[in-house]
């Protein structure tokens, strides 16, 4: 960089930095003074979060919760509502609040946009298979936009609790079992729904949840108790929330959950030790659902007027759906019990993200009904979920059949593919579960799909997946016996070249509330797996679920199996250009499947125990029935092509900066994306550390033939780790090294850390 272009780039960065503090100071400012008028009954009323299932474009209605709800929104005792659907709503609600309450301060609207908003991209946890984070990223803002063309300024999301329980149904909504993972995605994320500029119409407030530990309910029974050590918490736990925080996340919601015996609501330590003072958090807190109220259930808080205390001083700013803070929280302050100074904290922190939305600017700014027609489910948005529902698809099982041939990918002119399977012909189902902005039955199913690329495709459902009335709130029933279909589906699959089975779990057997103690096919499809299979061998599974299925049996006898978890508006599309090798599959495992629930949790990065090794007695760490390896491991994934590792080289000559360097090379036919992990295990620590850890990794494209040189860099960031006490610390000593397309295989090496 010559003299003068130095001098022009400290001058810029200076003033930017300048600029930025002036807009700093401006907000305060104006803050401060909105502040000094508010009454003590204002200023709890932006504390108090409502949610919006009413129809607000119709007459008021006369009575029960919505009545209370409207007449405190006109007295101002109202700082947010969630769950308001389109520009219409959410201006009638804005209106109600600016021009009749007496300071006229806006509402800040919620939403939960998990993946998508109106156009849905794949279930989060089927994105964070495609380990691509300019995808993810891209994925997030395409939901943003969407979300605030329709009003909503904040969303729900990511939620970044680290899960090794598939039993538990909201391991779909978040990232995976791996922290250093799940901490790059939740950046990406941030940063797709953030962006650089709140105020811009593309973008929305995002929300780190739930803080903390919730993804490790015992049994992976949702909302049940957790129970972890501290060097869980520190090293597994709290990364993704320190790095959604660093990167400027504007909201934390608190967790259901009890964390050493105390609620995530009313937990100081959590909300003001750790986020606020420790990480400095500057944003605001919001509740869970009803999880202030839910703190007497818990036995934690006697009535709401404690809960509305413990809460306030915990560190919990806005109180969403207990009705505490509205109902006692003025109270408290008058009887000294909750300071003023807490209010006046959790109250700016609030105001800060509004007026970053430029609320206070124009608090119709997300209201047009134009902009809302305009970007809903345009082209560029279907093209940004369709490309990452692609990313995100795992191939697992392609197998050289007798002859030398592959299933996969599927030529054109295969004569007769037969489909079987009720979720083939499913538009909703490929939605997931949290699609509250989304219309039902919306998505592309894999009929839809296929028929774009092959007109000799026949169809048998074989067998219902769902019985029962399929309502986005309740439990769907699965069909546990009705086989009547098997017939006609065998005497189709017989006639067949290939047949494509469709399988899996339905969109509401997975996410909140949505816990499983069984990880196989719901229903009557493993029989019908195993009966077509008895009359066809060339089969491709398809599945489609919310969370690893332990499907050994799939994998011991089914050629072809392909991972598509649920993908979204474009699901159909995505999975049919994978099978026919329009596009190759690059999806890697973000959570383990396991080959029995009796394993679970399972989990790659585990530590070694004392008696890690099989020895001529059973005295060691395993199962009489089952093997300790996975079905599948961490961070697997196959493709139509194939790719060798060689030429690993470490430099650990600088302590502060170790490299390590490997080479890939794309050795089969097809072009095709791969993803190199870097696994690092300490060997010996203070602190005994996991037997690998994914401390790096890289997505890129080889073409047949090609070779790429892909180096990583280890610093003290990697290489250390937090004590029980909560302290990062890094240690000399040897570090294994493995760099692969797995967690369980690569090209391996050891440096010294001196
Ligand atoms: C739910 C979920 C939370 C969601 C909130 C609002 O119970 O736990 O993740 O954002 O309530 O819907």
């Amino acid at each position: 960089m010559t003299r003068v272009s130095l001098v022009f780039f400290f001058a810029m960065a200076t003033f930017m930095a300048a600029a930025q503090n002036a807009k700093q100071v401006k907000m305060e400012a104006f803050i401060d003074s909105l502040l000094q008028k508010m009454t003590l009954e204002e200023k709890v009323g932006q504390m108090n979060q409502y949610n919006g299932f009413w129809d607000v474009t119709g007459p008021v209605p006369a009575n029960g919760d919505a009545k209370m709800k409207y007449e405190n929104l006109r007295k101002g005792l109202v700082g947010s509502v969630l769950n308001v659907k389109g520009t219409a709503n959410v201006r009638k609600l804005q209106e109600m609040v600016v021009k009749e309450s007496r300071l006229g301060i806006p509402l800040i609207f919620g939403f939960d946009v998990i993946h998508g908003q109106k156009t849905l991209a794949p279930i989060p946890l089927g994105e964070a298979a495609s380990w691509d984070l300019q995808a993810i990223e891209r994925s997030s803002r395409v939901a943003a936009t969407e979300a605030a063309a329709m009003g909503i300024n904040w969303t729900f999301a990511p939620m970044v609790d680290i899960s090794r329980d598939a039993r538990w149904g909201r391991v779909m909504e978040g990232a995976g079992e791996d922290t250093y993972l799940g901490a790059k995605i939740g950046v990406a994320r941030v940063k797709g729904f953030q962006g650089n500029d709140l105020s811009a119409p593309n973008t929305i407030a995002a929300t780190a949840k739930h803080f903390a530990g919730y993804g490790f309910a015992e049994a992976g029974r949702d909302y049940n108790t957790v129970d972890v050590g501290t060097a869980t918490l520190y090293n597994v736990i709290f990364p993704p929330f320190k790095a959604l925080v660093e990167n400027d996340v504007k909201t934390v919601m608190n967790s259901f959950n009890i964390l050493n015996g105390v609620p995530g609501t009313g937990n100081k330590f959590l909300q003001r030790d750790i986020l606020k003072d420790k990480w400095h958090f500057n944003g605001f807190v919001i509740s869970d659902w009803g999880s202030g109220m839910e703190m007497i259930a818990h036995g934690f808080a006697k009535d709401l007027e404690q809960v509305a205390e413990l809460s306030a001083n915990a560190g919990s700013d806005m109180d969403m759906e207990s009705y505490a803070y509205v109902t006692h929280l003025a109270q408290l302050v008058q009887k000294g019990k909750v300071s003023m100074a807490v209010v006046d904290d959790a109250v700016k922190r609030i105001l800060r993200v509004k007026y970053e939305l430029g609320l206070f600017d124009d608090p119709y700014r997300y209201c047009d009904a134009q902009r809302e027609k305009d970007m809903i489910g345009n082209a560029d948005q279907m093209a940004a979920v369709l490309d990452v529902a692609k990313k995100s698809i795992v191939l697992l099982r392609n197998e050289t059949l007798a002859g030398g041939k592959k299933l996969l990918p599927l030529s054109k002119t295969q004569q007769k593919i037969v489909v079987i399977g009720a979720l083939a012909n499913d538009r909703n189902s490929p939605l997931g579960s949290w699609r509250i902005g989304s219309d039902d039955s919306s998505g592309v199913s894999v009929l839809d799909g296929l028929k774009k690329y092959s007109g000799a495709i026949t169809y048998a459902k074989g067998a219902d997946l769902v019985i029962g009335k399929t309502d986005f709130i309740n439990e769907v029933k699965i069909n546990e016996t009705d086989k009547s279909g098997f017939k006609q589906a065998v005497q189709l699959a017989k006639t067949a070249e290939v047949v494509i089975m469709v399988l899996g779990e339905h969109g509401f057997q997975s996410g909140e509330g949505r816990s499983r103690s069984k990880l196989d096919l719901p229903g009557v499809q493993q029989e019908l797996l195993e009966a077509v299979y008895k009359v066809n061998k060339n089969i491709v599974l398809v599945l489609m679920n919310g969370r690893p299925l332990a499907i050994p049996w799939a994998d011991e006898h089914i050629p072809a199996i392909l991972e598509t978890w649920q993908l979204g508006t474009q699901s159909g599309n995505a999975i049919a250009d994978v099978l026919f090798g329009a596009y190759n599959p690059s999806g890697k495992l973000p959570m383990t499947f396991p080959r029995s629930v009796g394993q679970v949790p399972i989990y790659y990065n585990h530590m070694s125990t004392g008696r890690p090794n099989p020895i001529d007695l059973v005295f060691w760490s395993h199962y009489g029935d089952v093997s300790n390896k996975p079905l599948y491991p961490f961070g697997y994934g196959l493709s139509y092509t194939s790719f060798r590792y060689s030429g690993l080289k470490i430099d650990d000559s600088n302590p502060a900066a170790i490299k390590v360097a490997v080479t890939v090379t794309n050795t089969g036919k097809y072009a095709g994306e791969e993803v190199a992990q870097l696994y690092i295990r300490d060997k010996v620590a203070s602190v005994v550390r996991p037997v690998k850890e994914l401390k790096g990794f890289s997505k890129f494209s080889l073409n047949p033939g090609e070779s790429k040189e892909v180096v990583f860099t280890l610093t003290d960031q990697e290489l250390g780790f937090y004590t029980a006490e909560g302290v990062f610390i890094t240690e000399p000593g040897e570090f294994g090294v493995m760099v692969g397309g797995s967690s369980d295989s690569g090209v391996t090496g050891v440096f010294v850390r001196k």
